[in-house]
């Protein structure tokens, strides 16, 4: 790898640091870097600063484990069988460290975070322990581990965006990628354990993340998705001293409408989506931006949780009923047919069968092109967890949880249903899961549209599918 020779490298006064530099790429030269990511696309997206980070250092990555110097999971701590998920993986690469006893193995993550230097007393065969804002901090841990100690770095920083940081695309098809524009939450939803992983919410500078947008673009990359845990709280107020080179944005910071404006100009072949939106923050002028813009794709994740007020108010979601139906309804009116998907809980603290059927009667209301579904999941140190018992017996939030997702299996089914007979822009990613004969792509409201290959396309162009039929998760069509 040639990623870290700066062009300081032919400048005379910078020979010593250069020398530095290759000999810190020697020492790395060649190990092998295996990295697995669990939770959010702001982990996949964190692991492909890691790798950066790693192969700027001469490391290089490999797709097997059991060949690897330096084996990585990043995990996710959201709910209590995500961590159990990760144990398990755990167990496996003991298995090959037993073999290859100079493998490194590292957690990363918001387990790492929320357990810190405990995950090395659980885990024996764990050498490294690092939160999400301490990666650039990897090589010192590593060498700490080559020295023969055990590492840990759970600092949690107000500042870091690894804004500079041009991440590797990781398992990338070069057509879509993730782009993170803020890290962290500030939120305190009451059962959500991110604000502890992940610690204070900040914005990244808007001219870094056009920066690697356009690069993305230049590389022939067709769409990127903008990520945050809450993108409508989005803010950067540039600090400026040079009053020569103050702008209006300068003076007046950027907001998310803006910013996805600023993205979406880039070029009409470049998709923009993003995620997630909150339902408190999410404004009209975020909306109006959407309908502006053709390649602004027409898809909203706008997590509801529960259909009831008094359940929301002891998430501490900061809105009711009413003001989640009234963002619907903006959306409705702002962007007709525009696509919308949520999250809910099944069976948080103290719900009652008629808090549980409103949440039924919410999904009625928008008929949810899509639903990630949960049973609520007690998280040690969240505000739920000290201030409320978890007393909804698992019988009875697994039958609520049942009858949340066959409800939202009808309402998928009839969103596709909707698109046949219809014309969708497909933005081709490569050939079908089940066959080469065909491609797939999604479509502006995220619908995975399958299609017989034809010799004029290949993957990264657009195309208009119509589309014939629908399967319970896929629309079925052919170019026209
Ligand atoms: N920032 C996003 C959500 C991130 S977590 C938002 O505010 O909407 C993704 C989803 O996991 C949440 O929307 C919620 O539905 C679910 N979740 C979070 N904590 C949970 C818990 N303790 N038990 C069950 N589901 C949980
Ligand atoms: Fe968690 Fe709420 Fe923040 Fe989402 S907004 S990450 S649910 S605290
Ligand atoms: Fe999981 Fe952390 Fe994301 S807890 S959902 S990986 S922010």
């Amino acid at each position: 790898m040639d990623l870290l020779i700066p062009d300081k490298v032919h400048d005379e006064s910078r020979q010593g640091e250069a020398l530095m530099l290759e000999q810190t790429v020697g020492k790395y030269n060649g190990r092998k870097l295996y990295i697995e990511s669990y939770g959010c696309a702001m982990n996949f997206s964190d692991s492909e600063i890691v790798a950066s980070i790693l192969l700027d250092r001469g490391f290089e990555t490999t797709k097997d484990y059991n060949n690897a110097d330096v084996v990585f999971i990043n995990t996710c701590s959201i709910r209590e069988n995500a961590e159990q998920r990760v144990r398990n993986r755990l167990k496996e690469f003991t298995v090959a460290k037993v073999k290859n006893p100079g493998m490194i193995v590292g957690v990363l993550g918001c387990m790492a975070e929320r357990l810190k230097s405990k995950f090395l007393e659980e885990e024996k065969l764990v050498d490294v322990v690092v939160g999400p804002d301490a990666y650039r901090d990897l090589p010192n841990l590593i060498d700490q581990v080559d020295d023969g100690q055990r590492a840990v770095n759970v600092l949690l920083s107000r500042e870091e965006t690894y804004a500079d940081i041009n991440p590797v695309r990781l398992n990338s098809n070069g057509i879509n990628a993730f782009v993170s524009i803020m890290r962290g939450c500030d939120n305190m939803c009451s059962f959500c354990v991110v604000p502890f992983t992940r610690g204070r919410e900040r914005s990244r500078d808007p001219q870094s993340i056009i920066k690697e947008c356009v690069a993305l673009h230049n590389q022939g990359y067709r769409e990127v998705t903008l990520l945050g845990q809450n993108v409508d709280s989005y803010k950067w107020k540039a600090e400026t001293t040079d009053a020569e080179s103050v702008s209006i944005s300068d003076i007046k910071g950027t907001n998310f409408a803006q910013l996805l404006e600023m993205v979406a100009l880039i070029s009409p072949e470049l998709r923009v989506r993003f995620s997630t939106s909150h339902p408190k923050d999410i404004t009209d002028e975020v909306l109006y931006t959407m309908a502006k813009y053709d390649n602004i794709c027409k898809y909203i994740h706008l997590p509801v949780q529960s259909g009831n007020s008094r359940v929301l108010d002891i998430m501490n979601r900061t809105y009711d009923r009413e003001w989640y139906m009234d963002r619907v309804n903006a959306i409705r009116r702002i962007i007709p047919g525009c696509a919308i998907s949520t999250d809910v809980i099944a069976g948080f603290c103290t719900e009652t069968e008629e808090e549980h059927q409103e949440t039924l009667s919410m999904m009625d209301f928008v008929q949810y092109d899509y639903a990630y579904m949960f049973m609520y999941s007690e998280r040690p140190g969240t505000l739920a967890a000290k201030r409320y018992a978890d007393d909804i017996p698992d019988t009875v939030k697994s039958r609520r949880l049942k009858e949340i997702v066959i409800k939202q299996q009808q309402h998928s089914h009839l969103r596709l249903q909707d698109q046949v007979g219809k014309i969708q822009k497909v933005l081709i990613e490569g050939f079908s899961k089940k066959s080469n004969l065909d491609y797939c792509g999604r479509s502006d409201h995220n619908a995975m549209v399958v299609f017989p290959v034809q010799e004029s396309y290949k993957p990264g162009q657009y195309v208009n599918v119509l589309v014939d039929r629908c399967t319970t998760a896929t629309l079925i069509g052919r170019v026209i």
